[in-house]
This record gives C-alpha cells, sequence and structure tokens, in this order.
C-alpha cells in the first residue's frame, strides 16, 4: 500500500523524534543533540545521538541511524508501513483514502502556480500608470531598481478585480483562487481580489515557490499590513521572510528583524543574512529551523517596549536551541531600516560598527545572573563568581575568557587569578569531553572503509566522499537541490548505492515534493537507512551550497574521468593519450 505523501508530511511533522525516542531512550541534552544509551547494542557509556532539528538518530558505536520511521521499525520490528500505522496512532490519525490526498497535492500544485502568476502580476503593475505611484513609494523609502527585482516587489491594483480576471484568463478556477487566498469570496460566491492598492512583498520558500505575500497600504489606514492567510502551502509559523537569499549567506549567522522592510533595508545595505517573522513572535518551528542554517543568531528587534518584550520571547525560544544569541539594540528608538537610511552614505558602516559591539549571549547571561544575587554579602559574591566562572569557561577563545574575567575581577574587586582557577578547572572538564569527542569522530572515519552497505567506496573513496558530501548539502538546501537535479542525471553518480540515493531524493525534487529524512525512508531499508543518517552526522551545512554542489560535481567529473587499474591494463594506445591529454588540460 502507497502512503500519500500529505499523509507521511503530517505524521513527520506530529512526531518528534526526540520525543518518541525519549520514550525507549534517557536522553540528555548534549551540545546541538540529545545524548543517550543505544538501544541497539550493548554499551556503557552513551554514544547515541538524536537531533531534533535534523529529525534523525545515529548511533557512533553500531552505527544505527535513521528517521523516528525507521527507529520504530527497529525497536518495535515492524515494517514499514505498520510502523508508520503505529507512529499514526500515538499521534492521534488514522490513514486517510489515497485519492483525497492527490486531489491535496495537485491543490496545492496549482495553487503555486496562481501564486507565481500573482507576483509575475504584480510586479509588471509597478510599471503601469496605475503602479506609478507604488514605484515612487519604493523610491521614497530609498529602495534601489536592484532591489525592488531582486525580491520581487510588487502592486495590487485598486479595482478588486483585476487580478482575479487576469487568473481566470490563465485557466485558474475561482476555488482555486480563494484557496491560495489571493482572493476573497464575495457574499454571493464570487471571488474578488484579497489585496487592493497595496506595495506587494511575495513571500517564497526555500524551494524558491512563492507561498504568499505581504501587502503594505501607502497611507495610515489599517491594517498596516494584509499577509496571506494560512493555505495549503502556506503557514506563517513554519517560514521566515528571505531566509531563501540569506541561508547562503549567513556564514555561521543570520539576523533576526521585526519587519519585512528591515529585511529589504539590510539586505540592500549589504546585511544579506537578514531575516524576519511574518507578522507574528517567533515560533519553536521558527527557531528550528534558524538552527539549521546558522551557529549564531543576532536579535535586532525596535528598541520600543514592544520590541523589547519580543525580545526577551524570541530568546527564551531560541536559548533552548543552543544558538549563540546576540542582542542589538538600535540607538534613538529607531528600527534597523529607519537607523540605515538616517546616516545616509554612513549608515551600512555604522550598523556594522552596531552589529559588531553588540552583546553577546555570555554578557546577557553574567547581566542576568548578577540580578540574582547581592554581591556585597561574601558568601553570595563567591556563589555569583563560581556560577559565572561555568559561564566564561563554555567560550572557546582564551582572549575573550580574559576579557570578562578581568571585567569581574575589577567589578567585584577580587583577584584575578582566583577567578581564572575557578574557570580553567571548568575548561578541564570541557577539553576532556572535546578529547572524547574527537576519538569517536576518527573512529567513524575508519569505519566508512569497511562500508558494508556502500561496498563500492573502498575503491571510489573520492567519489563517495563527494557524493555524500552532495547528498547531505541537497537534503539540507532544498533551493539548491532543485538546481542541481534538474541538470545532474543519477548516471554521474559513481557508486551504486549513493546513486540509489541521490535517484529518489532527484525524483522527489523534480516533482516538487519535501525532501527530510522522513520522506524518503520508505524506499530504504534499515541498514540503508544507517548510512544515509551517518552521511548527514558526518556533513554539517555549508554556507554557499551551491558553489559547494558545483565542486562536488566537478569532483565527480574528474573522477569519472579516470580509468580503473582494470582499465589502464586493457586500456589501447588511443584511450590513453586521450586521457593524458584530459589531464594536462585540466592543470592549465
Ligand atoms: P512594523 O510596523 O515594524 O513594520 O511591523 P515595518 O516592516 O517596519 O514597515 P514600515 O517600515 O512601517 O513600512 C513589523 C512587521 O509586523 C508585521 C509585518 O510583517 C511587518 O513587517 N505586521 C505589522 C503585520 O503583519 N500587520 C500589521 O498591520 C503590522
Ligand atoms: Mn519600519
Amino acid at each position: 500500500m502507497a502512503i500519500p505523501d500529505e499523509f507521511i508530511q503530517e505524521l513527520k511533522a506530529r512526531s518528534d523524534i526526540v520525543d518518541v525516542v525519549s520514550s525507549y531512550v534517557n536522553l540528555k541534552k548534549s551540545g546541538r543533540n540529545m545524548l543517550g544509551i543505544c538501544p541497539f547494542h550493548n554499551e556503557k557509556t552513551a554514544s547515541f545521538n538524536v537531533s531534533r532539528e535534523n529529525g534523525f538518530f545515529y548511533c557512533f558505536g553500531c552505527h544505527a541511524g535513521g528517521d523516528v520511521i525507521t527507529f520504530i521499525k527497529k525497536i518495535e520490528n515492524l515494517d514499514y508501513v505498520d510502523a508508520i500505522k503505529f507512529l499514526a496512532q500515538r499521534a492521534g490519525m488514522t490513514i486517510p483514502e489515497e485519492n483525497r490526498n492527490e486531489g491535496l497535492s495537485r491543490l496545492k500544485n496549482r495553487i503555486y502556480e496562481a501564486n507565481r502568476e500573482a507576483a509575475r502580476f504584480y510586479h509588471k503593475q509597478l510599471y503601469t500608470p496605475q503602479g506609478q505611484k507604488a514605484l515612487d513609494y519604493l523610491r521614497k523609502r530609498q529602495l534601489s531598481e536592484k532591489t525592488i527585482i531582486h525580491f520581487g516587489l510588487g502592486y495590487s491594483p485598486p479595482s478588486r478585480f483585476e487580478l482575479v480576471n487576469y487568473l481566470k484568463s490563465k485557466g485558474f478556477s475561482g476555488t482555486e483562487l480563494i484557496a491560495a487566498n489571493l482572493a476573497n469570496e464575495s457574499r454571493n460566491g464570487k471571488p474578488f481580489d484579497r489585496f487592493s492598492d497595496r506595495v506587494m512583498f511575495p513571500i517564497i520558500d526555500l524551494r524558491g515557490n512563492v507561498i504568499a505575500f505581504g501587502g503594505r497600504i501607502m497611507s495610515d489606514i489599517k491594517p498596516k499590513y494584509l499577509n496571506t492567510s494560512d493555505t495549503p502551502v502556506f503557514s506563517k509559523s513554519h517560514n521566515l521572510f528571505a531566509l531563501q537569499f540569506a541561508k547562503n549567506k549567513a556564514n555561521g549567522q543570520l539576523i533576526l528583524v521585526e519587519g519585512y522592510m528591515d529585511v529589504i533595508a539590510l539586505h540592500q545595505a549589504g546585511f544579506e543574512n537578514a531575516i524576519a517573522t511574518l507578522g507574528t513572535s517567533l515560533t519553536q518551528e521558527q527557531a528550528l529551523i534558524i538552527k539549521r542554517y546558522c551557529d549564531e543568531v543576532v536579535i535586532c528587534y525596535d528598541a520600543d517596549e514592544a520590541g523589547q518584550k519580543a525580545t526577551a520571547r524570541a530568546i527564551s525560544i531560541l536559548r533552548p536551541t543552543g544558538l549563540n544569541i546576540k542582542v542589538l539594540t538600535v540607538p534613538d528608538g529607531k528600527d534597523p531600516d529607519e537607523y540605515i537610511k538616517s546616516h545616509g552614505e554612513q549608515g551600512s558602516t555604522r550598523f556594522r560598527m552596531l552589529l559588531e559591539k553588540c552583546g553577546n549571549d555570555v554578557e546577557y547571561r553574567l547581566q542576568k545572573l548578577r540580578m540574582n544575587y547581592n554581591t556585597d554579602i561574601t558568601q553570595q559574591r563567591v556563589e555569583f563568581l563560581t556560577e559565572s566562572a561555568k559561564i566564561i569557561a563554555s567560550l572557546d577563545n582564551s582572549i575573550e575568557q580574559d576579557i570578562y574575567i578581568s571585567s569581574l575581577a575589577q567589578g567585584l574587586n577580587v583577584e584575578k587569578n582566583a577567578i581564572r582557577q575557578q574557570v580553567s578547572r571548568y575548561n578541564r572538564q570541557n577539553t576532556r569531553q572535546a578529547a572524547k569527542k574527537e576519538q569517536r569522530e576518527i573512529h567513524n572515519s575508519i569505519s566508512a572503509i569497511n562500508d558494508k552497505i556502500n561496498t563500492e567506496k573502498s575503491y571510489n573513496l573520492r567519489a563517495a566522499n563527494a557524493e555524500e558530501a552532495l547528498i547531505a548539502l541537497l537534503i539540507f538546501n532544498p533551493d539548491t537541490a532543485n538546481t542541481i537535479c534538474s541538470k545532474t542525471p543519477p548516471e554521474k553518480f559513481i557508486t551504486s548505492f549513493n546513486r540509489k540515493v541521490y535517484d529518489v531524493i532527484r525524483t522527489r525534487v523534480l516533482e516538487g515534493k519535501d525532501i527530510s529524512l522522513t520522506d524518503i525512508s520508505g524506499e530504504f531499508s534499515n541498514d540503508e537507512m544507517s548510512q544515509i543518517a551517518k552521511i548527514l552526522v558526518a556533513h554539517p551545512r555549508e554556507n554557499d551550497s551551491l558553489r559547494a554542489a558545483e565542486e562536488y560535481l566537478t569532483v565527480l567529473d574528474e573522477e569519472a574521468n579516470k580509468l580503473t587499474p582494470e582499465q589502464i591494463a586493457q586500456a589501447d594506445t588511443q584511450t590513453l593519450m586521450e586521457q593524458l591529454r584530459k589531464m594536462k588540460e585540466k592543470k592549465k
């Protein structure tokens, strides 16, 4: 029985891997992941890792791994369909009729198409007489032509029927337009444009689909922004504005701001790692998405009271993810967009300065901690210093540590050395943990040589490594996956197991489907899933994913052009000459 894709998506959303595994294994937080004693082999020290953000488990001891469905298959000894039923029951879901869901998947595709057409339509409106005022508005807000095009900004005309009529002429039905929330339904059941006389901001997902719009009024009428309500393709709590651009520019850091205009102004000023929520406060889902694309997030909300409240809330949601958190407060009650503009040509430099000097998590934590103690009382001062030492020891950089030690020593009038000793005590504990981790990693790389699933790996090591890096990259970067998969046939892959994995991923990508581990687990055995999980564990995300992907493809080309030792033994002169010529060309 084929399980409908929509159902798996829902099941996946409702089956948090940490929750599920926790019913069998006692898990403790460890860095980015959760750690416990492996239920699949006998061990005393914990080497069983579960990653909530990436939805998989992996044991460094026995190399069992996979997604939440694989976990249930293994631990309950069930086949794929029964594991799904098991999880569905746990999540309170019943497996639906197949055809109903085929219908939903068709509708979703129609909504994507309608949204794309609408975005084009809105954008073109900017260059018509009635759209002139919107273009003027954007220019007045100092957006360049390039920025307007980059973000695909547009204008929704005031007549309530223009978009609806246009899309109907393109073959979309009223029902589809209402489902896309591009149109509202009038009392007599007729669709009319949802957005009218507004500047339009398309919202785009990581695969490059237009999933929603925000529309800003150009006067004081409320609401200032009107957004697409949740539709079959859009949930405002699961998406972030401009993440499709920012994730490739993150370089470890994302800047979280409040508004669309803040994001756009920052990108234009060269801070292309800025993102925003979509008119709601930050959710846990969004925090996990953010975590997937950076190690550090700078919260840069409005300086007003509401903004500060939102900051405190965002911190409490982001902290459990283990992300490094910084807080940037823009001076003079301005939002980032206003701040940059108010400094004219200096805007970008000034913002960079704010970014560089803004308080990090440690400062913030020390400040908070301090509030819990009355440091005039000796006993409390000692307790405060001991706790502070723990926080400081969590910094990797010893110069940075020294700065905090100095400032604490000065502030509390104690010997710097006393604090330093305390810090280095915790440091040593950290170092021991790091050494253990390194050992695990070495062990892991050696075991790659005895790969049972990908038996061709040992004699195609370079190719297999590039293939695996590419597979992980595609899973972590669905937008790059689109580009790569449409131009890369599975035959490019040299080792057959990796080729099969790629083939499954590629087929789904080309059909516009999701490609997390859970999405593909129906196609692979438990051992194969372990292998794929291992690939993901070994490859953290990359920054410029498209460029990295191109590099891996180049490696595959190079490896494909190499002859195997057997081929060389049998090759005729012409083949060998040809091979030599290719190698020389590459050197040039
Ligand atoms: P702001 O009012 O700070 O908007 O709301 P902004 O982005 O700075 O816009 P400008 O500079 O006034 O043009 C922050 C965000 O809150 C959401 C939008 O996502 C907005 O970008 N919002 C705000 C709404 O969804 N609806 C509203 O009516 C207002
Ligand atoms: Mn603003």
